[in-house]
Parts: C-alpha cells; sequence; structure tokens
C-alpha cells in the first residue's frame, strides 16, 4: 500500500511516464497483468492551454484505466497552476510535475530537469500549483543536473515538500547521464531521508529482484518502473511480490501468455490509435515482446515492411504461437 496525499493505493508500484510509450493500449495490457498505479505521457501545460489535439488525444482514458496520473511539463508558474486545475476536473487522480526531462529542446527552454537548477522557481511553480488543486500533487526528478551527490534532488525535494507536494519521484541519473549509466540508488536515499513525505524510487527496474534492491538501498516508500514494463506487463505484479518478500525469479510467462498479451495489445492499439499509428507503433512495440527470443529479427524486420494491419496482427500470431515452451524472462531492450 502506498498513501499519496489524499490518494491511497494498493500498490507500491508503479509505471513512469514514457513519452511515445505509455499510451492507453500499454496501460490497459499492463493493468489487467497487475499494474496499479500508470501515468500518462507528459504533456506540455502551454499546449493543453491551447487545446492542441495532440496533446488531448495523448490525455485518452478509459474507466479501466484507474487510477491515472498526468505529467506536466512547464515552466511559468501561472500556466502550470492553470493547465493542473484543467487536468483536475478532467478527472486525473494526481498531477506531477516533469523536473527530470533531459532532452536538450526543453532543458534549453528552461523545463524538466532545468529546473534542479532554478530551484526558486521550481519553488514559485509548486506554490501555484498547489493554490490551484486540492488533487495530490508530486514531482518527478532526477539526482542532480550534472552533480551526482543527489544535493539538487534534496534541495528540490524540500522545496516541494514545503509548498505542499504530496510525494517526491527520485530517478537515480542526472540530466547529463540521460539514461545511460547506472542508477545510483544512494544518491535517491538522501531525498528519502531529507523529507517526510513518500518517495518513489525509479531507474534500472528490470527484474523483481531490482525493485527489492532500490527499495532495500534507497528505503523508498514505492517504486516505478520505466523501461522494464516495456514488453514486459507481468513485471509490475512480480516486482509488487517481490517487495511483500515472495523471493526468487518467478517463471517466465509462457508463449501462450506472450501470445495473448501481443495480440491484445495489438488490438487495443487498432482500436484507440486506429490502423496508421497502430501500425507505424507496433513497428517499436512488437520490437519490446520478442526481444531476447529465437527470431526477434526477423520480425521486427516483416512488421517494418507492411502497414496491413491484418498482416502484422497474422505476422505476430505466427511468431508467438510457434515460440517454444521454455522461454527467457522477458528482456526489455
Ligand atoms: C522513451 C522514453 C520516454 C520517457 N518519457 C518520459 C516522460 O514523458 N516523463 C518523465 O518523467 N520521464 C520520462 N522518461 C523517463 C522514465 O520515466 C524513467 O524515469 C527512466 O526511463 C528511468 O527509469 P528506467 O531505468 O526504469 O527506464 C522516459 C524514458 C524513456 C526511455
Amino acid at each position: 500500500m502506498l498513501k499519496i496525499g489524499g490518494l491511497t493505493l494498493g500498490s507500491q508500484v508503479m509505471q513512469s511516464p514514457m513519452a511515445d510509450c505509455s499510451d492507453l493500449p500499454f496501460r490497459l495490457v499492463s493493468r489487467r497483468r497487475g499494474l496499479g498505479f500508470a501515468f500518462t505521457e507528459m504533456i506540455s501545460a502551454q499546449s493543453l492551454l491551447h487545446g492542441s489535439r495532440k496533446t488531448l488525444e495523448v490525455l485518452k482514458t478509459t474507466p479501466e484505466d484507474r487510477p491515472l496520473g498526468a505529467q506536466l511539463l512547464g515552466k511559468d508558474p501561472a500556466k502550470l497552476a492553470e493547465a493542473a486545475a484543467m487536468l483536475a476536473d478532467m478527472g486525473f487522480d494526481l498531477i506531477d510535475l516533469n523536473c527530470g526531462c533531459p532532452v536538450k529542446k526543453v532543458v534549453r527552454n528552461g523545463e524538466g530537469a532545468a529546473l534542479l537548477q532554478a530551484p526558486d522557481l521550481a519553488e514559485r511553480i509548486f506554490a501555484a500549483m498547489r493554490r490551484a488543486i486540492k488533487l495530490p500533487l508530486t514531482v518527478k526528478t532526477r539526482i542532480g543536473f550534472t552533480d551526482e551527490s543527489g544535493v539538487e534532488a534534496v534541495e528540490l525535494g524540500r522545496r516541494a515538500e514545503a509548498q505542499g507536494f504530496d510525494a517526491i519521484t527520485v530517478h537515480g541519473r542526472t540530466q547529463k547521464q540521460g539514461y545511460s549509466g547506472l542508477a545510483d540508488y544512494g544518491a535517491v536515499a538522501l531525498v528519502r531521508q531529507a523529507v517526510a513525505v513518500p518517495v518513489i524510487g525509479n531507474g534500472d527496474v528490470r527484474a523483481p529482484a531490482d525493485a527489492l534492491r532500490l527499495k532495500q538501498e534507497s528505503g523508498c516508500h514505492g517504486v516505478m518502473v520505466g523501461r522494464g514494463g516495456l514488453g514486459n506487463p507481468w513485471l509490475y505484479r512480480e516486482a509488487e511480490r517481490a517487495l511483500a518478500g515472495c523471493g526468487g525469479q518467478p517463471p517466465a510467462p509462457d508463449a501462450a501468455a506472450r501470445c495473448a498479451a501481443v495480440l491484445e495489445h495489438f488490438d487495443l492499439e487498432v482500436q484507440f490509435q486506429g490502423e496508421r499509428r497502430a501500425a507505424l507503433n507496433f513497428r517499436r512495440i512488437g520490437a519490446w515482446y520478442a526481444a531476447g527470443l529465437p527470431g526477434a529479427k526477423g520480425l521486427r524486420i516483416a512488421l517494418c515492411r507492411t502497414m496491413d494491419v491484418r498482416l502484422m496482427r497474422r505476422q505476430l500470431l505466427e511468431f508467438f504461437a510457434a515460440l517454444p515452451e521454455a522461454l527467457p524472462v522477458p528482456r526489455p531492450l
């Protein structure tokens, strides 16, 4: 169980916001296999206020897709507050502020991870968002910009807490590291020791044992799974079991389970994203599910050669139905 402000979650494990990945079909497939709390992909406060069609698409959800958090990117306190109020009206359960995006264009614009180096502005944003809504508010950040010690995340976390934010998520890498190198759980621990609100640890959870190590080494209250969940919708429940003390690596999902998951994901993509986007998206998504399996390269090439969703579905079915019984555990890219 994890309590964030007035929101009580049944699980300590959640899915991270991931642009171009954590769309509605991805979330539904994961929830049906044990995911308890999910995030949409990040959206820009500015685009939301302008009523951008693409942004509204990203916020698409269904009653089954609950509880659900939305994540805002921005740097203007008044706009972020207004955007947060819009999201609250739309029925989201929690709003997160992105203080971790490392993308150059974003950072140059003073948003995302750049806020780690602008704590005064970040604090004004926290205060404005808090005044605007009653919903639980969280911030997702990194351990630092270039400084690996964790002190920048501690500073940001303290200021968020002082302004009434309800939890802090810390990805154990710096902006400079991007997505490479190993996440530093010791720096996550510093934030955990510095604030009284829940801290959610993030980075490199690709197997149930990683979730346990993150919790043990950082003392975090919750665990956020990012890339490890791509093509492995079983990981959230397995990680939850590991945190509950059920040891060992659970058996890998068998061929039938993988076939069912990948086809369900494909059908949901077609249903919610339309045939053209489903075909394009599944070039990546199909590769996540096939990673590490015999013949994966051939499937990837075949999926890239067609836009015909009926043919793609047949290719997926033939590949996954023909897998041997004993399979390695899913290994996301
Ligand atoms: C393709 C991709 C898109 C991402 N998009 C977001 C995002 O929109 N918002 C965010 O806070 N983090 C985003 N992240 C970062 C992840 O949420 C997560 O913090 C990071 O991948 C580290 O966790 P992991 O090692 O478990 O993947 C993204 C990561 C990837 C790989």
